[in-house]
């Protein structure tokens, strides 16, 4: 699905996000590990797409699903506290955790911590399921 841009204004690209990929040639990627600079105000999904992780977002960035779920290993205090609405769409992602976020909702807002983020090999192949 196609995604709105953001209207959020964007900072510099200097926070240093990590994203590794269980499955990378899944999201069109031959690396497990990318490094990326993020921007202040940008989201985890807007980077990945910018930079070719094609990183499922079945609902186009407005909480309405959880194929977009991804794992914040490290860096969580870069983000805001997931909102409720995100805390209820997680619960229904296979594999959720503790460190689990909705990509799409998980918004960079300070600067200062390196960020790493999992993108779990379930996320496309459940989406890409052909029913029978
Ligand atoms: Fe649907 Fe993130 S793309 S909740």
């Amino acid at each position: 699905m196609h995604m709105k841009a953001s209207d959020t204004p964007l900072g510099p690209r200097t926070v240093p996000v990590t994203i590794e990929m269980e499955d990378p040639e899944s999201l069109g990627q031959a690396e497990k590990l990318v490094q990326l600079n993020g921007a202040v105000g940008e989201s985890i999904l807007e980077l990945a797409l910018a930079n070719d992780i094609a990183i499922e977002h079945a609902c186009g960035g407005v909480t309405a699903c959880s194929t977009c779920h991804v794992h914040v290993d490290a860096g969580e205090d870069a983000f805001d506290e997931p909102e409720d609405e995100e805390l209820d769409r997680v619960e229904e992602a296979p594999g959720n955790d503790m460190t689990s976020r909705l990509s799409c909702q998980c918004r960079i807002t300070k600067e200062g911590t390196p960020i790493t983020i999992r993108v779990p090999a379930w996320n496309r192949n459940a989406v890409k399921e052909v029913p029978h």
